[in-house]
Formats: structure tokens, C-alpha cells, sequence
């Protein structure tokens, strides 16, 4: 039996890809509501993280953030307790590599294994089942995921140890969010000049400059439709995980900072819950 813990965005269509698959799945969920779509399909509701841990086998998690993450392992409720030893915990939320590390020994010292395994990939992917997952931990581990990933993903990648997925994931978002403001810069400064909109997008989705993701979300910035994909509000934590990492690591990542930063405006003027391409609009304001 499979657990499920997070049933957002990505978790709910994650989980209806191990449903789909004939894999029996636990799911427990903050908010019961986004798992009834899941139960109708033959999904099993447990109550908290911990009865999840009661009955499940292995455990996947894709959570907000490393709070979140903290609070559902070992907060009241929290599964790590309860979670027979020997088992194996696969935490696929974005999170930076020492909290990762931090709960690699926190499921260690309960002899529970885990994985780290975030995903490169947004809505459409998780939905279609074609994710990433770029995973740090022990390779006898992976193996015993690895059946239950490629149903969730297109790619598996190693990246080593215990906390190796987490810092993959965060130089990707990192080259995901520079892409986006870049971009965003870019029209923005056509427009100002008296290009037209469309024209400017066409120009740079049809060169080398723009990166291949930005075609994704050509649409959104055309028409105004910023329902999300993946919210501003995770790209700005994952951010200031960057941050935290560079620091923690002593190197300097001056545009990255600066990013950080336009993405936290955007947040303060109430883009959070919109897909992240909005920092456009954020940044077009005048236009
Ligand atoms: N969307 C993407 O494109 C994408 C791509 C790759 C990775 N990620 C990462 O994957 C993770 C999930 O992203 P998502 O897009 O699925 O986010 P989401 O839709 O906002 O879902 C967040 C999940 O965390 C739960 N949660 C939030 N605060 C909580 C709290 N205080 N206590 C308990 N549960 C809480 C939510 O429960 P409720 O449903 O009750 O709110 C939900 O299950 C994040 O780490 C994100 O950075 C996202």
C-alpha cells in the first residue's frame, strides 16, 4: 500500500497516476476536500499523516515547503513516529538540501529510510505522468521507488546522496525563475519602445536567447490567464532556499538575490497564488 501526504497541485495528480496504475493508495490531505475526486476513484482517506504511516508501506510527500514538511513528519500527528521500521519515506516537496539532510536523520535515527526526490516539472507533466525526479539517497532505495516513479515521471535521475536531489532542484528553479524575469524584462522593454507584444514573444520563443520552457507560457502572457501551474509563492520559498544554500555553501549569487527580491514584490502586491509567469505582468504594470 502506497501513502500520499500532500494533494496539491502536483500531489493530486501524482497520486491519480499511482491510482490509475492499480496501485492500492493512502492518501491524507490538510484539506479533505482535493482528495474526493481521489476517493471516488478507489483511494483510501486516512485522517492524519499518522494513520497513513499505520497502513502504508512506503510514503511519498509533496508539500508545501519545509515547514510543512516538518509539521506533517514529526509534528501532532505527524507519520514519522508511527511508521514501522525498515520502511521507506520519499519526500518529493521542494526543499533545500540541509532540511532535506535534517530529515534524512531525523527517519534514520527511527531506522525508516529516505529519499529525496523533487520533481522538474510542472501541472501538465505531473498530469500526463512526466516528471523528473531528480533524486538523492541510497541506490537500493531508489530501485524500490523506482516502479512507483515511472509511473509519476519520464526520467529518474540519481543524483547522489541524501540531500543531492534537493540542491538539483534548486539550480533548476533557480535558471526557471532568472528565465522568467529575463524574459518578462525583455518584452517589457520591446513594448516600451514601441514593439508589439506578440511580435517581441515570437522573435525571442523563435531564437536561441529564450529558454525552451518559456514556450509553455507563451499563452499565459498573451491572453492574461494566470491561473496556476505552479504559484508565484513557491517560486519566491524556492528562492530563498537558493539563498539559504548559498550562504550555507559561502558563495555570492548577486542576480539570483536580486530575483529573489522582484518575485517578493510581486508577492507583497498579491500575486501569490497566481502561476509565477504573472512576474511579467508584475513587471509590465506601466504598459
Ligand atoms: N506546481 C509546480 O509546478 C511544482 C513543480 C515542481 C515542484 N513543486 C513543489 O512541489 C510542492 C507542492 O507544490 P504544489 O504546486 O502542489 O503546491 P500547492 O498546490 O500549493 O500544494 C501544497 C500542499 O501543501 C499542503 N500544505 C500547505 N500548507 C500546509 C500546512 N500548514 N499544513 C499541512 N499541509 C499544508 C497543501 O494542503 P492544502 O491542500 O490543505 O492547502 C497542499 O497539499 C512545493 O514544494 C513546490 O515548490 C511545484
Amino acid at each position: 500500500m502506497i501513502g500520499f501526504i500532500g494533494l496539491g497541485i502536483m500531489g493530486s495528480r501524482m497520486a491519480n497516476n499511482l491510482l490509475k496504475s492499480g496501485y492500492e493508495v493512502i492518501l491524507h490531505n490538510r484539506s479533505k476536500a482535493k482528495a474526493d475526486h481521489l476517493l471516488k476513484e478507489g483511494a483510501i482517506w486516512a485522517e492524519s499523516p499518522r494513520q497513513v504511516a499505520q497502513q502504508a508501506d512506503i510514503i511519498f510527500t509533496m508539500l508545501a515547503n519545509p515547514q510543512v514538511v516538518e509539521s506533517v513528519a514529526l509534528g501532532k500527528d505527524g507519520f514519522l513516529e508511527e511508521f514501522p521500521a525498515g520502511r521507506l519515506w520519499v519526500d518529493c516537496s521542494t526543499v533545500d538540501p540541509s532540511f532535506t539532510r535534517k530529515m534524512g536523520e531525523e527517519a534514520l535515527r527511527r531506522d525508516i529510510r529516505f529519499l529525496d526526490a523533487p520533481v522538474a516539472g510542472s501541472k501538465i507533466p505531473a498530469e500526463k505522468g512526466e516528471l523528473v525526479f531528480l533524486v538523492g539517497g541510497d541506490e537500493k532505495d531508489l530501485e524500490e521507488a523506482r516502479p512507483m516513479m515511472e509511473v509519476m515521471g519520464k526520467a529518474i535521475q540519481h543524483q547522489g546522496e541524501n540531500g543531492k536531489g534537493s540542491s538539483m532542484k534548486l539550480v533548476v528553479n533557480l535558471m526557471l525563475a532568472q528565465s522568467m524575469a529575463a524574459f518578462s524584462e525583455a518584452i517589457t522593454l520591446g513594448q516600451s519602445m514601441g514593439l508589439e507584444k506578440e511580435t517581441v514573444m515570437n522573435t525571442l520563443l523563435g531564437g536561441v536567447t529564450a529558454a525552451p520552457f518559456l514556450n509553455s507560457k507563451r499563452d499565459k502572457l498573451l491572453h492574461g490567464n494566470y491561473e496556476a501551474e505552479f504559484p508565484l509563492e513557491h517560486l519566491q520559498k524556492d528562492l530563498q532556499l537558493v539563498s539559504q544554500a548559498a550562504y550555507e555553501h559561502n558563495v555570492s549569487l548577486p542576480i539570483a538575490n536580486v530575483t529573489k527580491e522582484i518575485y517578493g514584490l510581486a508577492k507583497q502586491f498579491g500575486y501569490s497564488k497566481e502561476d509565477f509567469s504573472v512576474i511579467y505582468k508584475f513587471l509590465s504594470a506601466r504598459m
